[in-house]
């Protein structure tokens, strides 16, 4: 296009100098406009016509021609889409008068040359992307220019001192710029002005003396910039303004005498500056008058009553200033009058019933100090003139009384607003007529009763605000009429019943305040679907039962819900009543109370809540719902708990391998090695060396003669063991198990009332004070990984010994100097005469969130995969660093369950412990937690066995980062 264009100047720029005046219809014209359009982009191909072919721009889009010469006169290019800049290819159409290229989106700053155009009269390239100052020199040679726009740019810089000299301007509109420093002094040269639009631009400094030579002046906007000083005192001289506009300056002092020679201005706009003083009684001279704006000002003094005389007045703003005494009554007479804005300010007085005679759309008296009865102004009386009534301010007041009971008569109103006031009474059924009402606000009154139910008929009800009153009684369903309702404010009343599930159908609810009441109840679960719901406040009620769950809900700040002691959910951090299925939980703290109950309180009851818990696919997830509730009878024997006070193991040989039938020396076997205790039976009872406690026994740790350190567990559920025979079987079965990732039993002390079992020594600490002891550093994901690896390998071994581990939680999971998992306490629970449940849970109740579900449901077998759930929990304490129960002040987080919430909401990676800074693998993160929720499955044969855990692990290990293990 561009190539095209450059080879047609070329040729015409040729063929011009060859055959010159022989083609009079092939005009600089062409030329010139398809330079222009050349510099243009016009992406919805509006100038189509341009075409460099034809030789005839007069039918060309947005092209005027004279008739009789055929030469382009007019350009009116306007809201066509353009960008680019305006070019010089203009300078080439000699008899252009007018050039409209407003509403487009030309950038670049605008060319001097440009009012060079010979003929130009009319320039408007307002509503453009301009930017930079104008040319100083752009005035002066401006030739025949009487119009110039270039309003709604991004013009910068200050106005040319050359503008003064264009004397043939009769409309200037610099408008909406960011145009600085001031008018310049000799603006008002311009006689010929009639129009002058400066607003919204940075001008500043005085207006400068002079305006009264403007005889011609019709308009005058300076308002929104930043002039000082005072109002021009001879403005009265331009005696054809109309409209008058200095409003947003930083003008003082009162209004000049000679405004009052303005007797065809129809607008005056004084808001916003500090202008004082009384508005004087020639104002009602200004008969022309059709909107007077003195808004944002100190004017003080009384409103003039000669204000009546402005009969066609129909905009009257006095709002922000320090009026005082009652609105004259004979401003009755402003027949023409349609808004009245007088907030505000100091009046007394009551609500002006003239208001409601003549026909007011919007009467705003908010902020002022009325006083009596708003029944006052009868509303029966003046049926048909209310019913053009589209907003009405009263808020704010000491206005009281009941709300007119014929709310009904005002058929159009949009905005009623009667707050702040001190109204009394009931809320009139008649509420419900307002139809086309979108905002009713009520709120702080002495409003009593209760809402009527009537209030459904507002069908255009955007915003309803009745806090604090006095209502009760409840909400009624019927406001789920109210479909456009988007903020619901009905705080501090004495509302009761419970909120109708019917709000959750207000689906464009945004605010909604209900908090300091008396609502009951539960909230409606539907609430959660409320998409648009930005605040909901409830607190300080009295509900109950749980939280809706989702949506807004699921980030409802605490201070919304605050206030409702039964209310229930994370948010609270308050456990609902298992409703929702949860893994095994127990009272930690139940064993610190047996030892304290009386011998009436032998049986402590403990409820077992089990839940459901979910099995997660590869991808999917599948619910199985199991819920049941046990009460666990503890048995409490305070006697069991304590070992026996001496302990007669003395003497090197009474420890040898050979059975020893006297019962006080018992009987001590190794499976291996020497059995020599340096230390003797001292150690076992020594507190120092003790090492740790568990449901079975205490654990000390002591040195064998040959140097080695073992762990001697002294099983404190002695009368629940089996017969010495069944024990020594159980013992030495146990004894033949050696792995790697299991802790060696190395032999056994049998006495009927005592019995030690004797276990390697692992050196580095649990797994339990790795993961949760604050000061340690905590383990990488590396040693994370081989952990939950070596402990998967421990219990495939176990269980291929068909050993069942039965007690699986971190405190029994000890690490070894090299970091390596050793897997302890295994199969004790096989010691106890018989695998009775209740005493098996009570035994190993410290294994909270550990247990199976099938532990507490008797018709379940135990088998292998009750292990698997434990490692399952495991996996994730492991990877979380979470102990799989914590307890807070009122609640109880389950691990298993927030990592399923988390995998749901597909932020699974956010569980990993937070100490990994983020320093871990993905790709081996997320499968490892996903296989520890399988693990965790509610129902055993979705667990997968231990096997296959093992694989599954060497798989998901990156191949990179894997590493041999040896088996
Ligand atoms: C104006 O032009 C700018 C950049 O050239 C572009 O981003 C913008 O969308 C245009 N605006 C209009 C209204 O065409
Ligand atoms: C105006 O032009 C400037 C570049 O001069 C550009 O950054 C901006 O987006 C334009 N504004 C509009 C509204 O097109
Ligand atoms: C004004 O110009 C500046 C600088 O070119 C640009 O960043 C800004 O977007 C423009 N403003 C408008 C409203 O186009
Ligand atoms: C100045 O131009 C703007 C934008 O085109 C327009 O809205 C405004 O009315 C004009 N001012 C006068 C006094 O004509």
């Amino acid at each position: 296009m561009v190539l095209k264009v450059l080879v047609f100047l070329v040729l015409v720029l040729v063929s011009a100098v060859v055959v010159e005046s022989q083609q009079p219809t092939f005009n600089d014209d062409v030329l010139g406009l398809i330079f222009f359009k050349a510099g243009l982009k016009d992406p919805t191909a509006k100038l189509q016509s341009w075409s460099a072919d034809d030789n005839d721009p007069c039918n060309w889009m947005g092209v005027k021609c004279d008739p009789t010469t055929y030469r382009v006169t007019e350009l009116h290019l306007d809201g066509l889409s353009l960008s680019g800049h305006v070019g010089r290819g203009l300078l080439r159409l000699p008899f252009l008068q007018v050039l409209s290229l407003s509403k487009n989106n030309l950038t670049g700053t605008i060319n001097s040359e440009l009012s060079r155009i010979g003929s130009l009269q009319v320039i408007d390239l307002s509503g453009n992307n301009l930017s930079g100052s104008i040319p100083d020199d752009f005035f002066t040679q401006c030739g025949s220019l009487r119009s110039i726009s270039f309003a709604r740019n991004n013009l910068t810089g200050e106005l040319p001192a050359s503008l003064s000299s264009c004397s043939t301007l009769v409309a200037v509109n610099f408008s909406s710029n960011q145009i600085s420093g001031q008018l310049p002094s000799g603006i008002w040269y311009l006689r010929s002005l009639q129009s002058l639009d400066m607003s919204g631009n940075l001008l500043e400094g005085e207006i400068p003396e002079g305006i009264g030579n403007l005889y011609d002046l019709r308009r005058i906007k300076l308002g929104n910039n930043r002039f000082s000083g005072r109002l021009p005192g001879d403005i009265g001289s331009c005696s054809h303004l109309k409209s008058v506009d200095f409003s947003d300056n930083y003008l003082y002092g009162s209004l000049p005498d000679s405004m009052r020679k303005l007797g065809s201005c129809s607008s005056i706009s004084l808001g916003g500056n500090s202008l004082r003083g009384q508005v004087p009684d020639w104002i009602g001279e200004l008969t022309s008058l059709e909107s007077l704006d003195l808004s944002a000002n100190n004017f003080s003094g009384k409103v003039p009553s000669s204000l009546g005389n402005l009969q066609l007045l129909r905009e009257l703003n006095l709002s922000m200033n320090q009026f005082t005494g009652a609105l004259p009554e004979s401003m009755a007479n402003c027949y023409n009058l349609l808004a009245i804005d007088v907030s505000q300010n100091l009046l007394t007085g009551n609500v002006p019933s003239w208001m409601f005679k003549m026909g007011v759309q919007g009467a705003l008296i908010s902020g002022n100090k009325l006083m009596g009865n708003v029944e006052s102004p009868s509303l029966a009386s003046t049926v048909p003139s209310y019913q053009g009534l589209r907003m009405l301010d009263l808020s704010s007041n000491a206005l009281s009384g009941e709300i007119p009971s014929n709310l009904g008569v005002l058929s159009s109103l949009l905005f009623f607003n009667m707050s702040r006031n001190h109204l009394f009474g009931s809320i009139p059924a008649s509420i419900g007529e307002l139809k086309a009402t979108q905002v009713i606000d009520l709120s702080h009154n002495l409003l009593n009763g209760s809402i009527p139910s009537e209030i459904g008929g507002a069908v255009s009800l955007k915003e309803l605000r009745l806090q604090r009153n006095f209502l009760s009684g409840k909400i009624p369903t019927q406001i789920v009429k109210c479909s456009s309702l988007t903020i619901l404010i009905l705080s501090r009343n004495n509302l009761s019943g419970s909120i109708p599930t019917a709000i959750s159908n207000l689906s464009n609810l945004q605010y909604v305040d209900l908090s300091l009441n008396d609502f009951t109840g539960s909230l409606p679960k539907e609430l959660a679907n409320l998409s648009q719901l930005m605040f909901f406040n409830i607190s300080h009620n009295h509900l109950h039962g749980e939280l809706p769950l989702g949506g807004f809900f699921n980030t409802i700040p605490t201070s919304s819900v605050l206030g409702n002691p039964s209310l229930c959910g994370s948010v609270v951090n308050r456990s609902c009543p298992a409703v929702h299925p949860k893994p095994i939980v127990l009272n930690p703290n139940s064993s610190d109370s047996i030892g304290g109950s009386s011998p009436n309180h032998h049986r402590k009851k403990i409820v077992l809540s089990i839940s459901a818990l979910i099995a997660i696919g590869a991808a999917a997830f599948i619910v199985i719902g199991v819920v049941a509730i046990t009460v666990l009878n503890i048995h409490v024997h305070s006697s069991m708990s304590r070992a026996p006070a001496a302990l007669t193991l003395s003497g090197g040989e009474d420890f040898s391998c050979s059975p020893n039938n006297d019962p006080n020396y018992g009987k001590l076997v190794m499976f291996s090695g020497d059995a020599d205790f340096v230390a003797g039976a001292h150690a076992l009872l020594n507190k120092d060396c003790e090492i740790g406690r568990g449901g079975f026994g205490v654990v000390y740790r002591t040195i064998l003669r040959d140097g080695r350190s073992v762990a001697i567990k002294k099983l404190t559920v002695s009368s629940l063991i089996k017969s010495q025979d069944e024990f020594e079987r159980e013992v030495k079965r146990l004894g033949k198990i050696r792995h790697h990732n299991l802790v060696a039993l190395e032999g056994y002390y049998w006495t009927p009332s005592l019995q030690l079992l004797i276990y390697e020594f692992v050196s580095n600490d649990s797994l339990y004070k790795h993961l949760h002891e604050p000061d340690r550093s905590c383990p990488s994901w590396r040693q994370r990984f081989n952990i939950i690896l070596g402990m998967a390998k421990g219990l495939a071994y176990l269980h291929r010994m068909n050993v069942i581990h039965y007690n699986l939680k971190s405190t029994n999971v000890l690490i070894d100097c090299s970091g390596e998992p050793k897997v302890g306490d295994f199969g004790l629970a096989r010691l106890l005469p018989t695998l009775d449940r209740c005493v098996l849970s009570s035994k190993i109740q410290s294994a909270l969130g550990y247990m199976a579900p099938e532990f507490a449901c008797k018709t379940v077998k135990i088998t292998e995969k009750s292990d698997v759930y434990g490692f399952g929990v495991l996996v994730l304490e492991v990877i979380t660093g979470k102990k799989p129960v914590e307890y807070m002040e009122d609640d109880v987080v389950v691990l298993c369950e927030m990592v399923r919430g988390a995998l749901e909401d597909g932020k699974v990676e956010e569980c990993v412990d937070g100490r990994l800074r983020s320093n871990f693998p993905t790709e081996e993160a997320v499968p490892v937690i996903k296989l520890g929720l399988i693990c965790a499955s509610q129902v055993p044969s979705n667990r997968p066995d231990m096997e296959e855990v093992v694989n599954i692990l060497e798989l998901i290990q990156c191949p990179s980062e894997g590493q041999e293990e040896l088996e």
